[in-house]
């Protein structure tokens, strides 16, 4: 790997041969002479191959290597004497295992646009810029596991069919496997759902909470980490339609001990992009956000301000602010005004509680004054919403009753409610977005670049 030979110390492999294969970024040179500059994503450098082109006499071979083709390298590793980079490869050798047509490879030298790189999903891991976004992708991803682990919390997979509606927003995709060119109907011309797959009608999830609870109710800290689905037609750079979510789900918290984990928590995570991928965010930095580094640095030094609801809606009241949506109390904040609140106003990250409880899911727990419950939401700089959570109803007859109160049937959740019924027990959560921290860490300005394949309304590429 070039990761091996450019990352650190590798003088004990000076003098000696050396293997690499990879893709061709560029060939430049002369008639006497060729580099090479040669990268197989394991970091973002590119190793430099020189090519003597006299004794390595194979000209036609030379001409074949262009930029996207992939070869295979045996050489000398060397110190450079060229600017930029600490070593090269002399080429004894080299293999070519497939050409790239100059004339139709879509990815030559120069700058494309993230709009065009969408549009060839299936090559842009080979940009820099998609290298670095997948490599910082999966660090986190270990990251978050990683910090569980050492916390004493057990990752519980749950389910992606599933037939109850978690956040109640009804943007659910359909699992069936009923043919739509004849669907059986009940008497009454409804769907009869009873005849398709699963006897029940059932949906891709659009959260583990649920399921995590139970968890939560027998091993006290548990948490998911999966894709969840929502099918509302919001084009934005900021929602996907298939999107990993991090849930974790703690017994015996309340909703300052869920505050407290969830900025540990999102602190830990750009802590450990930063000291493991500094690399790939100096060059995001460079090409997309100069205030990147800044940024995450801030995250992790400063304390996130703690209010209610309500204060924020008097703060935005007070702003003088001509917002889109207009604020007042019992409205749901826009992106706009949590933005406000965050870059404007604060300065800082922002965990916003109590909202009021019809904004809110039926599963949060009720405050006294039987207006509010006790969600929490952090909202990051560029970001808006970054973390939905809360503290839940663990009242049975409390529960119930908002069932009830939101038309939800009892029937999709008598599961849910029996855990109310059976030892229940304080207990909190609440759901990290994967692509809006991916977004806030690599600077980036569009959700679909911060994961691999994004889905879209309208978009399933790939
Ligand atoms: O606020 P949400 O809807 O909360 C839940 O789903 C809870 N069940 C979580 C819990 O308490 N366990 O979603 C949580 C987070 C949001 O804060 C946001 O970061 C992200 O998921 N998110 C999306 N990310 C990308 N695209 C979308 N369409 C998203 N919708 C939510
Ligand atoms: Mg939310």
């Amino acid at each position: 790997m070039i990761a091996e030979l450019l990352k650190g110390d590798c003088s004990d492999l000076l003098g000696k041969k050396v293997n690499v294969k990879g893709w061709v970024r560029t060939r430049r040179g002369n008639k006497n002479i060729a580099f090479i500059a040669l990268n197989d994503g394991s970091i973002i450098h590119n190793i430099q191959i020189v090519v003597d082109v006299a004794t390595f006499n194979n000209d036609d071979l030379l001409k074949r290597i262009t930029t996207g083709a992939c070869i295979s390298v045996n050489g000398l590793l060397v110190e450079s004497a060229g600017k930029g980079q600490a070593y090269e490869i002399q080429a004894d050798d080299i293999i070519i295992y497939g050409e790239a047509d100059p004339e139709k490879y879509p990815l030559q030298k120069k700058g494309h646009s993230l709009e065009f790189l969408r549009e060839i999903a299936h090559l842009r891991p080979r940009t820099n810029t998609f290298g670095a976004v997948l490599r910082i992708r999966h660090a986190l991803s270990f990251a978050i596991h990683k910090y569980f682990n050492d916390n004493g919390f057990y990752y519980l997979h749950t389910p992606i069919i599933t037939g109850s509606d978690c956040e109640g927003a009804g943007a659910m995709f359909r699992v069936t496997t009923l043919d739509l060119d004849n669907i059986p109907r009940k008497k009454d011309g409804s769907v009869d759902f009873s005849k398709d797959f699963f006897g029940k009608e059932t949906n891709l999830t659009v959260s583990g909470q649920l399921e995590a609870e139970l968890g939560a109710m027998s091993l006290s800290n548990v948490y998911t980490f999966g894709p969840t689905f929502r099918a509302e037609n919001s084009n934005t750079a900021r929602h996907l339609s298939e999107f990993w979510m991090i849930e974790p789900e703690m017994a015996f918290f309340e909703i300052n001990d869920n505050m407290d984990l969830a900025e540990d928590f999102l602190k830990y995570l750009v802590s450990y992009i930063l000291e493991k991928c500094i690399d790939d965010l100096e060059f995001l930095q460079k090409m997309y956000d100069k205030k990147l580094l800044e940024r995450l640095n801030f995250v992790v030094e400063n304390q996130f301000e703690r209010l209610t609801y309500t204060k924020a809606i008097e703060i935005l009241e007070m702003s003088g602010e001509k917002f889109e949506f207009p604020v007042s109390w019992g409205v749901d904040l826009q992106s706009e005004h949590e933005r406000y609140l965050v870059e404007k106003h604060f300065h800082k990250p922002v965990i916003l509680t109590d909202y009021p409880k019809d904004i809110k899911a039926f599963y949060m727990k009720l405050n006294d004054d039987d207006k509010t419950v006790r969600a929490l939401d952090v909202l990051f700089p560029k970001i808006g919403e970054i973390i939905g959570g809360s503290q839940r109803e663990e009242d049975y007859n409390k529960l119930s009753k908002r069932i009830e109160e939101m038309s939800i049937d009892p029937n999709d959740v008598w599961w849910y409610l029996e855990t109310r019924k059976f030892g229940t027990a304080p207990h909190s959560g609440f759901g990290l977005g994967f692509e809006r921290l991916m977004l806030f860490i690599t600077g980036m300005g569009n959700i679909r670049d911060v994961i691999p394949f994004p889905r879209a309304p309208m978009n399933a590429e790939f």
